[in-house]
């Protein structure tokens, strides 16, 4: 799937059912635990599957009603058959199965045959396991091993709103109302769409029949091979059929049913590729960006796996409502529409990253997790890190000015860091036995899988090249094509490329290294003393008086790959393999040592007092000798290193005076990112003014820099980071009372407002003046660009008139856009909870937020609890907490729900206690400090 804090994920009701403890004893013999000095669990409690029965291939027939039916509803009905065969003797089928009406034949749930003509056991009984979600079988003998049968269902489930499984979006166009039926079956809801054996390594193939009404076009993975009119009981529909799909797991199949119309590509490598979205978007030429970018990246990945794209054509599908991002179904990608859709008169050059990101992932996963597979959500990581790795190597390839590979290390590596420094943090790979229940699958598609895992895997194919690294790739996905895979599968093959490569040394096998990076959680900080040449490294964490519960067998040392310079600026490595070790190299008389170049590891770095303050002179009097990248490095490292008290606030303040100076993006947005930390905890305070201040003096020179080379607001920079520069300089400078910048949105805005049908302003500006002129402005600009949302033609400048309604300090107007967030008629339910979490980043919505949250907490919860998003909005709703008052009502609102639990939040709820911790614990170190090193800034002219 599409990342999770930019791809929002998805939900699962948690369905509480008490177990009938009679049909427990009953059904208590047919248990397949076998070991028994284990406490015994029945099969159908167990939440995965057992390994006896394994499906060869399904015969799917679906059928969405696009119009209610006589009770108001919206259906679907279906008919399935699976032909599998049977591993190991039982006389049970386990098949997951989740909020189906099954139709009964002949008293039973299902119908089963033997394939090969002999005997079949008859049915006892069949019933539904609704916690575990199964469909459970009780035969009245064994099935034989070796041999093939066949399983029928019929079948009827509600075409719902709620974004998983098969379900239904909506959409206005001239005026009518139209349905999409579409699909979500990541990560445990195909189950949902029909009965199924639907976990990873359950591979089969799918043939796939679709029942629609007349004049839509119905896709699934495989190509359609044949459309029929008829006519069934009474209704003329068309029924089409698509090849049948190679040996593939449940999570990936997709089916829609739609009004939409497609933009097309001659074909590439024998793989067609399609565009699909609601006609005005299409006729408004909105798909035409990515039908241009998908051809290349879907040929850089060709090349890069040197593996042929494995199927005959590649949908890529924008839809109005949806969970997450994107979705990497094999063949029909689905996004959101903001994911895919380009307007180049109305979206920005971000927007336009955006798309070409999304596509490069999702393009990515097509063999890296497709092809070849996980075997269990454990090592979900693996899939989601390579893929947001590699997304940007295709995006430099389809983009190359952009120097997207830069931007890693803002997007995922700091991030990631930022994450991983709480005692509260988790591993990258879990063990597959802790991995069980939908809403612990869904809490895996977080920050650490995501970012962290791209973090990773780009050191490593850093200290391999990437060349070994591409090698080692190749070989693993030609060995497990079609297959599933434990990610030591690719270390494996990695060490072979290592093996085969005689100019690569690395100091221990490639498994041995990645084991610590991947088995325990957070990363180190090196320390390196430039005196004596002595190396270090130590667990970092944010707040080093907190305790961390969870063991490592690796006791938090790591083996790490220190690329270093010193003021030569000859880049050479260091392998820190111990606690601490002497590097004499390192030992230097004059100039400075900068450690991690390019930022290539995912570490952090200190430093004795004398080189960091070798290194701020050299800010100081030249900063661009130092590469943009370690110039956010050092910021990002000295700020945390400040929180943890490793370094004083004051060194890290100082830093940003070279700030003055900069004109790259990539170390401002490093910059801001921190000082937002201090925005935070300040800007309900009385120490907000000063701090205020000594910023607008930083931001000034560069809001003057910006005005110049765009010769007063008229042209457009011509880099991409730059045009992210220019969209920064706005936006800070706007909210920290530059009048000049005021004055700009507000006149651009006004303009706008007066003649609604011609926006002048630049698309790359758009979020900026519209967060800032409604911020400035007042009722009339608010309901003015609730409108303009309301009329919005493009999901791109939608989202950026969503944010910006947030942006207002009137309170009245921030708690009626709280209530407009979960009113599905106004607020679509996929961005409810960015919503809420927009207007708690206002401080003036920041408790308006946190008490809409509580009191709505068990709709929200009902609706949300099982979404991986579900942390983003507890996480965000507190991000301001920092007093003993906080903590309290924080603690107070964990025991009353502890009930309910918390879903796929419950990690974020650790999190959060721990960062709300570290808050108070900042404030009362550092406000005094702060305070002293602004009032002496802000004293001298500059
Ligand atoms: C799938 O089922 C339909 C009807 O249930 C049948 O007509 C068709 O032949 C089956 N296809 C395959 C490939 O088994
Ligand atoms: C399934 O059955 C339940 C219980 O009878 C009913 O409430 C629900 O509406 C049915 N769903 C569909 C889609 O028919
Ligand atoms: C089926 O009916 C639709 C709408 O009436 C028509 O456009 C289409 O050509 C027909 N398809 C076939 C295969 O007859
Ligand atoms: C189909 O329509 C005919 C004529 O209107 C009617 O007699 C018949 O009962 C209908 N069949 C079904 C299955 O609704
Ligand atoms: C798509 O590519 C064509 C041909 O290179 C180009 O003219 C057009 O501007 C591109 N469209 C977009 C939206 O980038
Ligand atoms: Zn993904």
């Amino acid at each position: 799937m599409g990342d999770v804090s930019k791809k929002l994920a998805k939900v699962a009701a948690v369905v509480v059912v008490v177990i009938i403890i009679v049909l427990c004893i009953v059904f208590g013999k047919w248990s397949s635990s076998k070991d028994t000095s284990q406490p015994r669990t029945l099969a159908w409690d167990n939440f995965r599957l057992p390994d006896s029965l394994l499906p060869k291939s399904y015969n799917v027939t679906l059928w969405p009603r696009l119009q209610k039916n006589k009770q108001g509803t919206y259906i679907f009905t279906g008919a399935s058959s699976v032909i599998f065969t049977c591993a190991k003797e039982t006389n049970l089928i386990l098949i997951h199965c989740h909020k189906l009406n099954l139709t009964m034949t002949n008293g039973f749930h299902a119908t089963l045959t033997s394939l090969g003509g002999e005997s079949t056991p008859s049915i006892i009984t069949t019933r539904l396991q609704e916690q575990t979600q199964y469909l459970v079988i009780q035969l009245n003998g064994n099935l034989a091993v070796g041999k093939f049968y066949s399983l029928k269902t019929k079948f009827k489930g509600e075409l719902a709103d709620d974004m998983e499984g098969f379900y239904r979006s909506e959409y206005e166009e001239d005026g009518v109302k139209k349905i999409v039926a579409t699909t979500q079956m990541q990560a445990t809801y195909a189950r949902k769409a029909f009965p199924c054996f639907d976990e990873p390594t359950m591979k089969a193939s799918f043939y796939i029949t679709i029942i629609h009404e007349r004049g839509t076009v119905a896709l699934s993975n495989g190509m359609d091979i044949e459309s029929v009119n008829m006519t069934i009981n009474n209704e003329t529909v068309t029924r089409t059929t698509f090849e049948p799909t190679p040996q593939m797991s449940t999570y990936l199949l997709a089916f829609i049913v739609s009004d939409y119309t497609y933009i097309s590509s001659a074909k590439k490598d024998n793989a067609l590729i399609r565009i699909w979205a609601r006609r005005k978007a299409i006729s408004r030429r909105q798909g035409q960006y990515a039908l241009n970018v998908t051809g290349q990246i879907l040929q850089f990945f060709v090349n890069y796996y040197k593996s042929p794209y494995p199927l005959s054509k590649s949908d890529q599908v924008a839809l109005p409502d949806f969970q997450a991002g994107a979705m990497e179904n094999w063949g029909l990608i689905t996004y959101r529409e903001s994911s895919l859709l380009y307007d180049s008169a109305i979206s920005s050059n971000g927007n336009k990253e955006r798309v070409a990101t999304v596509i490069a992932h999702e393009l990515a996963h097509m063999w890296f997790g497709n092809l070849v597979t996980l075997k269990w959500w454990n090592d979900l990581w693996l899939n989601e890190g390579f893929a947001t790795y590699v997304s940007y190597l295709g995006v430099d390839y389809a983009a190359p000015a952009w120097n997207i590979n830069d931007l890693i290390v803002l997007y995922d590596v700091h991030k990631a860091l930022a994450f991983d420094s709480l005692a509260s943090s988790h591993p990258l790979s879990s063990k597959a036995e802790s991995i069980n229940k939908p809403e612990e699958i869904s809490q895996m598609f977080n920050t650490i899988s995501y970012s962290k895992g791209a973090a990773v895997l780009r050191m490593l194919s850093a200290f391999l090249t990437e060349s070994v690294f591409v090698k080692g790739l190749r070989t693993y996905l030609s060995e497990f094509a079609f297959k599933n895979t434990i990610a030591s599968d690719l270390w494996n093959h990695l060490q072979r490329a290592v093996d085969q490569s005689p100019n690569i040394t690395i100091p221990r096998k490639v498994t041995e290294i990645m084991d610590r990076w991947v088995l325990q959680m957070g990363y180190p900080v090196v320390t390196i003393n430039t005196h004596t040449g002595a190396v270090s490294q130590q667990h970092f964490l944010l707040d080093p008086d907190s305790k961390v519960d969870r063991p490592s067998e690796f006791k938090y040392k790591w083996f790490v790959p220190v690329q270093w310079m010193d003021s030569s600026r000859v880049v050479k490595t260091f392998w820190l393999l111990k606690a601490t070790d002497t590097h004499k190299a390192m030992k230097i008389n004059t100039g400075w040592v900068l450690a991690n170049v390019h930022m290539s590891g995912y570490f952090r770095v200190n430093y004795d007092t004398d080189n960091w303050e070798q290194l701020l002179t050299q800010l100081i009097n030249n900063h661009k000798v130092i590469p943009p990248i370690n110039r956010a490095q050092i910021l990002d490292d000295a700020f945390n290193l400040a929180r943890a008290k490793i370094l004083s606030t004051t060194l890290a303040m100082r830093l940003t005076k070279y700030l003055s100076k900069e004109r790259e993006y990539i170390p401002w947005a490093s910059a801001i990112n921190n000082l937002d930390y201090f925005i935070l905890m300040f800007d309900g305070s009385k120490e907000y003014a000063p701090l205020k201040e000594y910023l607008k003096k930083l931001v000034t020179p560069l809001f003057a820099y910006l005005k110049n080379i765009t010769k007063n607001w008229t042209q457009v920079p011509a880099g991409h980071t730059d045009q992210y520069l220019q969209v920064t300089a706005i936006r800070r400078a706007c909210r920290l009372g530059l009048q000049d910048c005021q004055r700009l949105t507000k006149d651009w805005f006004n303009k706008w407002m007066q003649n609604q049908a011609i926006n002048r302003i630049h698309p790359n500006l758009r979020g900026a003046v519209y967060c800032s002129a409604i911020e400035a402005g007042g009722r009339q600009e608010w309901d003015f660009g609730w409108k303009m949302f309301q009329n919005a033609s493009v999901a791109a400048e939608a989202d950026k008139l969503r944010f910006s309604l947030s942006c207002t300090k009137d309170q009245s107007l921030l708690k009626r856009y709280l209530d407009y967030a979960l009113d599905a008629n106004k607020i679509r339910k996929q961005d409810a909870i960015s919503t809420i979490v927009y207007i708690a980043s206002n401080v003036e919505g920041s408790k308006l937020a946190w008490d809409f949250v509580k009191r709505n907490w068990d709709r929200i919860f009902a609706e949300f609890g099982g979404v991986s998003s579900f942390s983003y909005l507890i996480n965000g709703v507190t991000q301001r907490f920092s007093t003993d008052y906080d903590l309290k009502q924080f603690q107070k609102f964990k025991e009353e729900k502890s009930k309910t639990g918390f879903g796929s939040g419950t990690l974020a709820l650790e999190q959060v206690m721990e960062k709300i911790k570290a808050n108070i614990k900042w404030l009362a170190k550092n406000k005094a400090e702060v305070m002293q090193f602004l009032k002496k800034e802000n004293s001298q002219k500059g």
